[in-house]
């Protein structure tokens, strides 16, 4: 297969059909922008839970190195530089960071660009449900996956934590500044939570909740289901403990912000991204958000803050240029 048409997948074209799928899709609104989309994704589980557990032990064993502190005590570090306990990591799902290499099936890698069509018609909704959100959306990583066995968990914390400290008259700025662009998180529901082991039919599992304590809500895994919640403090969460049974996920998130090598951040173009997972530009959500804003059925009242329907100024050299050229193209048509 040609493994460059897999990294470089955009999005869906965005026609009538989709515009109708979006407008059609069943939306909760749980609290302070969490937001869920039922019965979204068709997953084939047998396929997709045999392929995780089979590459999952490998890329988790890949994710870390290990070294032995002052004390003599050993500790693993992540891919992103973080160091924890041998305890603390025995806690923490695997990650299967790459889905999508030269190495992974073809039905697969179908599975997987299904998923993020799936995604990004949703995004469009949730653009829709919170418009001024559209021009915080510059570009996105694509997903990868969470496999929790009985024991693991993910502790409350917000997905655009820095990390960063000032004390003692010294700033500790983190080098890689990745979290702090991250506007929205979206979570694709792979397997199904269950409220007691009576339940478990070995698709399924007991615990493992998505909880916001700050907003006082919590989202029961769904198969199928995709929420999108934002990044910051309000919305801190955590996943609680998963009892019996296995739970998939799959998670990415959408970013803003120009690309900056120096901060570890470091956005492709569509094109040249050679990594299922690493950043790159989305250049069509506004057009795309735009159709559907403009389609026969859209309800346009009350819509003032809608940036689709403000007419705002192109920002940059190039969008003063464009402004410039309208301005002189009215005088002309006007004299
Ligand atoms: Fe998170």
């Amino acid at each position: 297969m040609n493994i460059f048409h897999a990294y470089s997948h955009a999005a869906p074209t965005i026609g009538a059909d989709e515009i109708l799928e979006i407008e059609n899709l069943k939306v909760t609104h749980i609290g302070g922008g969490v937001v869920r989309f039922s019965n979204v994704v068709n997953i084939d589980f047998p396929r997709v839970s045999q392929w995780i557990d089979e590459n999952g032990k490998t890329s988790h064993e890949q994710r870390w190195t290990y070294g032995i502190d002052e004390i003599g005590e050993r500790y693993a570090i992540n891919e992103d530089g973080n160091k924890f306990s041998i305890e603390h990591q025995n806690e923490v799902p695997v990650r299967v960071l790459a889905p999508v290499t030269e190495n992974t099936d073809e039905d697969m890698i179908t599975i997987f660009k299904s998923w993020e069509d799936s995604i990004y018609k949703c995004l469009i909704r949730y653009i829709d449900e919170y418009p001024l959100i559209v021009n915080t959306l510059w570009w996105r990583s694509r997903g990868h996956i969470l496999r929790y066995s009985p024991g693991h968990f993910l502790g409350v914390h917000n997905d655009n934590d820095s990390n960063y400290r000032a004390t003692e008259g010294k700033r500790y700025v983190p080098k890689g500044q990745m979290q702090m662009r991250q506007v929205i998180a979206v979570m694709l529901y792979i397997n199904d939570g269950v409220d007691s082991k009576e339940k478990l039919d070995g698709t399924n599992f007991v615990g493992g909740e998505l909880y916001f304590p700050y907003l006082g809500i919590e989202s029961v895994p769904h198969r199928g289901d995709i929420v999108i919640f934002p990044t910051n403090y309000i919305a801190s969460h955590g996943v609680k403990t998963v009892t019996d049974g296995i739970r998939y996920a799959y998670l990415e998130f959408y970013s803003q912000g120009n690309s900056d090598e120096s901060v570890c951040i470091n956005v492709a173009e569509l094109d040249d991204c050679e990594d299922w997972c690493r950043p790159h530009w989305m250049d069509t959500i506004y057009d795309d958000y735009h159709k559907y804003c403009a389609s026969g059925n859209y309800d346009k009242s009350g819509q003032s803050y809608n940036p689709a329907f403000q007419n705002r100024p192109l920002e940059g050299d190039e969008g003063h240029r464009q402004s410039l050229k309208l301005a002189q193209e009215k005088l002309l048509s006007q004299q």
